[in-house]
């Protein structure tokens, strides 16, 4: 018979402790120690000889992974070419993002080739589910929405519908009776991922798990389930913005390079087959202040505009205000500026954007923001055929960056004619036939020179 006892599990990563510490030693967070009743698993059983019995490896063959198709090109390519029969999915995002909206057209889609979809609601009724499924197309003959949050009931259903898929909306909406701790609880949240991963496997059924990323901290996070699963994928975007980006962070049937791109717009999300054309879409007339770079997102190029304004404090500390980079970054790119460039920013509030909602994680966006703050600063326009590509040192030299071919191919296809570029990658650039005007930099002054005449 399996006991209970009270142990204190950390929210975030399900580390466990007997008593409270204000610091979770696994995960290193404050604060997300909350005490909660577990089970006790009770002894080995006399169930021997009952179960899962061992195969030859020899007996399995290539068509054992066939993958299925979801019919949404962009999350095919993020799982890496499809779903594979009984794996378990994990879909987290802040909510709002569209995480709903996205499962209900790829369980849409899904079932118009492979049958019946049973999708999983605990936050919505079936009705509002319905709706937005009206909205966004996601209506079809094998789709079947269940607003339930008892997963008992849930399993019991989805054992008697035997469907293609089945997508759970939301995981921290379900408890398990008999599991001690409320709804959201780290010990409910983990034993019903396990009852879900038990049924992926066992009936051979897809099953996508949505999580809510929280940040108030009263219910447990999907990071907790992230070595649970087969795979994951977060869902990022700015909530402004129409820009998504659908990205896997664990895979254990593909790789996690491939991410894909959505539109958030007011008929659903759409999948976005030219990013940087999506991206650049709105861009104003040559102004002060504007310059477009060159960044990978997964393995793809993607072309940004980074913006700045530059312009005098009135009172008090200079503003840094940074939106789609980081902030310490933009701080230490400023402070380069200050010391080797001798633009004085002391006395100005700088607001650094980068267009469209991407955010920007990659150093060679480095030399986009300095000519944009000196561009703002300077008021004068940087020629918008102009490309900058380069990672800024703290002595102000431009350093070499990865993947240069992919991005200055992409520059050109999208018409920019020339395109700063740091020295060192000049030689690999020279091996390759585009047509452009490639100029290589080896410091800011450089840069500079060529970007601000
Ligand atoms: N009736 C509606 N009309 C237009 N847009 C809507 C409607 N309902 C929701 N949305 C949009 O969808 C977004 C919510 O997406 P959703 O898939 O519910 O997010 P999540 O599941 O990640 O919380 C909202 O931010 C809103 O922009
Ligand atoms: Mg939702
Ligand atoms: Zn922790």
């Amino acid at each position: 018979m399996a006991k209970q006892k009270n142990v204190f599990l950390c929210r975030e990563c399900g580390f466990d402790s007997p008593k409270w510490l204000g610091r979770c030693p696994n995960c290193n967070q404050w604060n997300t120690m909350v005490e909660e009743i577990v089970m006790v698993a009770a002894p080995l059983s006399t169930q021997a000889g009952s179960g899962e019995k061992p195969k030859l490896i020899r007996e399995f063959s290539d068509s054992d992974d066939l993958r299925q198709s979801t019919g949404i090109g962009e999350f095919d390519r993020v799982l890496g070419g499809g779903i594979v029969a009984g794996s378990l999915i994990l879909v987290g995002g802040d909510p709002g993002i569209g995480k709903s909206t996205l499962l209900l057209s790829v369980a849409a889609q899904f079932s118009r080739h492979y049958g019946n979809v049973l999708y999983v609601s605990g936050e919505e009724s079936a009705a509002q589910t319905g709706m937005r499924a009206r909205r966004t197309g996601a209506v079809e003959d094998k789709m079947w929405v269940l607003a339930e949050t008892n997963l008992e009931m849930i399993l019991a259903q989805a054992l008697k519908m035997q469907p293609a898929m089945m997508v759970i909306d939301s995981i921290q909406t379900l408890f398990y009776p008999g599991v001690p701790g409320a709804t959201g609880s780290v010990s409910q949240v983990r034993e019903s991922t396990g009852r879900l991963l038990r049924f992926a496997k066992e009936s051979n059924v897809p099953v996508l798990i949505i999580g809510h990323v929280t940040k108030d901290g009263s219910i447990a996070g999907p990071r907790l389930l992230e070595h649970m699963v087969d795979t994951v994928l977060y869902f990022e975007g700015e909530k402004n913005y129409a820009f998504r980006v659908l990205r896997p962070i664990k895979n254990r049937f593909g790789s996690i390079t491939e991410s894909g791109i959505f539109s958030m717009e007011r008929q659903g999300l759409v999948e976005v087959k030219n990013p940087s054309e999506f991206l650049l879409a709105e861009r104003g007339e040559q102004a002060s202040g504007s310059v477009i770079t060159a960044c990978i997102e997964g393995i793809r190029p993607l072309l940004i505009e980074i913006q700045a304004l530059v312009s005098t404090t009135c009172f008090g500390l200079p503003r840094r205000t940074a939106a789609g980079l980081d902030t310490n970054r933009l701080t230490l790119l400023l402070a380069v500026l200050e010391k080797r460039q001798g633009m004085m920013l002391g006395n100005q509030d700088v607001y650094v954007n980068a267009v469209g909602g991407f955010r920007l994680s990659e150093p060679a966006a480095d030399l986009a923001v300095v000519m944009a703050v000196a561009s703002s600063f300077k008021d004068r326009a940087v020629s918008s055929s102009l490309l900058a590509i380069g990672e800024v040192g703290l002595t102000g030299e431009i350093r070499k960056v990865p993947r240069v071919v992919q991005r200055v191919r992409e520059a050109a296809s999208l018409g920019f004619s020339k395109i700063i570029v740091p020295w060192g990658n000049l030689a690999e650039l020279k091996k390759e036939t585009i047509k452009v005007e490639l100029i290589g930099v080896k410091n800011l002054s450089q840069a500079m020179e060529v970007g601000l005449k």
